[in-house]
């Protein structure tokens, strides 16, 4: 009985003073381990007499008993104590203000793109892409555009490497947006309404040319597709775009490889003091090209000419972001200037006049 208090005491003391999990465990070890000093003490209950161990059997499971809970005891309030130290010295004051973060902006050419579509989209026309990297098929021949052809050479093709003895046709940048129209006819055939807007290149540079820039080309193929259809299109387009009622176009005879009639159109302005208002004044200014899409191109793109024509166009999407949001220098949109950006750029939600404009 001396032994058993000893050891109790001793046991009961060491895991009061322990001061972490692994002083705990080894405790438990010494004590209760299979080693451990009570549970050799019980090994000795066999030796015993039967009287003998009449007492000594339950005091020793007493003991094992009161050494476990205390053990275990200890172990919550370790815990315990480690949670609120860290609640003591990992607090946060959420009532401090926030580090000023700059927002971004979106180019004025995203936005621009990005009402071009919505407009497009409520006239009913969804978005076709194609590659950057076209071929001379689909940028010239397929829209009858000769290898002879002048157009070869004002577009101021990029054509891209080939080693020498290489005598497959020439990948080139694409130099317009029309290629796509061949594209999307081949795959979904007539009749549809697209625009697709992305990248082309031309090798020129000053003002108002850079070599990389952006168009949105705009077709649509039906049964009894005419220029009147064009016209009211391409006038819904421009109401909508620069949000004003009395817009007014003119076509003037032109001449593309791909449309038969071709026109280009002028929207009516003014310049009053360096300033350009559209739909008034005595000036005209070119903005797009069109025309009723040349037989040729219609067939290139497996339509049954017997059955389906229609008007296709194109557009600078840059001139257009240049025209409505007042911008001089078009090398400035792709000079990554942060200063620029700020200013002319558009907050993500900015949206102005998408769908007002449009008359049903
Ligand atoms: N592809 C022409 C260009 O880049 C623009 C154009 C003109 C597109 C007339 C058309 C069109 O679809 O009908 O200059």
């Amino acid at each position: 009985m001396e032994a058993l208090n000893a050891l109790k005491s001793k046991y009961l003391n060491a895991v009061s003073e322990a001061v972490d999990e692994t002083s705990l465990e080894d405790l438990r070890v010494a004590a209760v381990g299979k080693k451990g000093e009570v549970s050799l003490k019980m090994r000795e209950l066999g030796k015993m007499s039967p009287e003998e161990r009449k007492i000594a059997g339950p005091a020793l499971n007493a003991l094992k008993d009161e050494i476990n809970s205390a053990l275990l005891a200890k172990k919550v309030a370790l815990s315990d104590a480690a949670l609120n130290d860290r609640l003591q010295n990992e607090w946060l004051d959420v009532s401090m203000a926030g580090r000023p973060r700059r927002r971004g902006s979106l180019h004025p050419i995203s936005q621009v793109t990005e009402e071009i579509i919505a407009i497009f989209a409520s006239l009913g026309f969804s978005v076709a892409e194609g590659p950057q990297i076209e071929n001379d098929y689909y940028n010239f021949d397929a829209l009858n555009i000769a290898p002879e052809h002048p157009a070869r050479q004002e577009h101021d093709t990029f054509y891209m490497y080939r080693n020498e003895n290489d005598d497959r046709a020439p990948n080139v940048l694409r130099t317009h947006t029309s290629p796509v129209q061949i594209r999307h006819l081949e795959e979904n055939g007539a009749p549809c309404r697209i625009i697709c807007p992305g990248r082309v290149y031309r090798a020129d540079y000053d003002q108002t040319h850079t070599p990389m820039f952006h168009q949105y080309e705009g077709m649509c193929i039906d049964e009894n597709i005419s220029m009147a259809n064009l016209k009211w299109t391409l006038e819904e387009f421009c109401r909508a775009f620069f949000n004003v009622d009395d817009i007014e176009l003119r076509f003037r005879a032109s001449h593309f490889p791909f449309t038969e009639p071709s026109a280009e159109v002028d929207i009516r302005c003014s310049w009053v003091g360096g300033q350009l208002k559209i739909g008034e004044g005595d000036d005209w200014m070119e903005i797009l090209g069109s025309g009723m899409v040349h037989p040729k191109v219609l067939h290139a793109g497996g339509v049954d000419i017997e059955k389906y024509q229609g008007f296709a166009f194109g557009m600078g999407i840059d001139r257009l972001a240049m025209l409505k949001y007042g911008i001089p220098d078009l090398r400035a949109f792709f000079d990554s200037d942060l200063r620029w950006l700020r200013h002319y750029g558009f907050a993500s939600l900015d949206m102005p006049n998408l769908h007002d404009g449009i008359s049903r």
